[in-house]
């Protein structure tokens, strides 16, 4: 790709939304004007930032933790799209469009989080953009998506023409998780609220149960599916257990319940919900609780994950949502419309002022 040569003279300072207090948004967040550009060390390429996605581990992370313990200040978010300024000896080449992302321990051992005009990163957490999505839809896609992909293949190893149900198919990682179970001709169950059916059918939803109407338990303890689910993946973070607890009637035996959450939103809250696991019946096997697997999944960087989604956009097997798009500027608006919980796809943040 070819670029105006300006684009890659790299500044010495940008900007970027840093986090400088717990908080909400508005008491956390502040504008930072004249944050210094960081080099990248060896292995690392520099990239700068097209496009942002939010995610609710973002405002989740603000209200938790003092200074000291949350690595504060550091750069907001995770997630982006952009272009390599400075390949700095990688396999990339400057001008090449990609996306890729900036977890949590990475984000408190560098500082550095995706809210910002450039990002440094090793090479290895990114990929190419694939040409036939926007930076804008790009940079939604890796948290999520290496989120669902890895609870399906890496967790419930999915096999072609097995069944999943998914709780919570219109978040933007139950979305993630339909697609790529369809990608290999799975079966798939989904809950959403009566609004979002469509939506999850498009994304080839097999069959939809409303939430809103009864507990999803009480749907599939009553009509089971035949066979049983292979494996459950809990996409949408506010844990529910007797969805566990009362799974071996609908999750085949040796199949496998993936949960993305606990995550209480404050530190305080998990002694409370230990005590509520623990009386809805949610203790192992050995102390006669449930006899199905559980496992609770916390994303990682691989190469090879995000290069496989990279493929499967490429192929037209999988297709980015983006709910809506902000400006920089109008970051707590961005941050309102996630933390409301209705955002059908990936809250956007333009980095640069006019991409795609
Ligand atoms: N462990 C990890 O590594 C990891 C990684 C990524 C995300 N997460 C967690 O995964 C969860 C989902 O994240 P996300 O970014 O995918 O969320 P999101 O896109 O912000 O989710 C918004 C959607 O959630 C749906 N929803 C809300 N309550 C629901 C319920 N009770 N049942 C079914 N659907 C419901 C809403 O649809 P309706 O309006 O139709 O209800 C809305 O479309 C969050 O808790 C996040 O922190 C964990």
């Amino acid at each position: 790709m070819s670029l105006p040569t300006d684009q890659f003279a790299i500044p010495a300072t940008q900007k970027a939304w840093r986090i400088h207090r717990r908080g909400t948004p508005a008491t956390a967040l502040v504008l930072d004007e004249n944050l210094p550009v960081p080099t990248p060390a060896k292995g690392e390429v520099l990239v700068k930032v097209q496009a942002a996605a939010l995610n609710p581990i973002g405002y989740k992370l603000m209200r938790q933790l003092p200074n000291f313990l949350a690595k504060r200040p550091h750069v907001a978010e995770h997630d982006f799209a952009g272009i390599v300024v400075n390949e700095n000896g990688t396999e990339f080449h400057k001008g090449d469009p990609v996306f890729g992302c900036i977890l949590y321990q990475q984000q408190t051992k560098t500082r550095q989080g995706s809210l910002a005009e450039y990002v440094t990163l090793p090479a290895e957490h990114l990929a190419l953009r694939p040409a036939n999505i926007t930076p804008t839809q790009a940079a939604g896609v890796p948290l999520v998506t290496l989120t669902a992909y890895q609870a399906l293949f890496e967790f419930a190893k999915l096999e072609p023409g097995q069944s999943l149900f998914v709780n919570g198919g219109s978040t933007s990682v139950g979305a993630a998780a339909i697609q790529l179970a369809k990608s290999i001709g799975c079966k798939v169950t989904t809950t959403t609220s009566s609004r979002n059916e469509e939506f999850v059918k498009s994304l080839g939803a097999d069959v939809v149960i409303d939430y809103t109407k009864e507990s999803p338990y009480k749907v599939l303890e009553r009509d089971p599916p035949t066979p049983k689910f292979h494996a459950i993946l809990e996409a949408v973070g506010n844990i529910d257990i007797p969805l566990y607890t009362h799974c071996e009637a609908y999750l085949a035996p040796g199949g496998i319940f993936v949960s993305v959450g606990p995550q209480p939103s404050r530190i305080g809250e998990v002694p409370s919900f230990l005590a509520y696991a623990f009386s809805a019946g949610l203790h192992p096997a050995w102390l006669g609780g449930t006899k199905r697997k559980w496992r609770n999944l916390f994303v990682k960087n691989k190469h090879e994950d995000l290069q496989r989604i990279a493929d499967l956009i490429s192929e037209g097997k999988f297709k980015p949502v983006v709910d809506s798009v902000y400006s920089f500027q109008d970051i707590l608006k961005a941050y309102e419309r996630i933390m409301s919980k209705r955002a059908t796809g990936k809250v956007i943040v333009e980095v640069e002022p006019g991409t795609d």
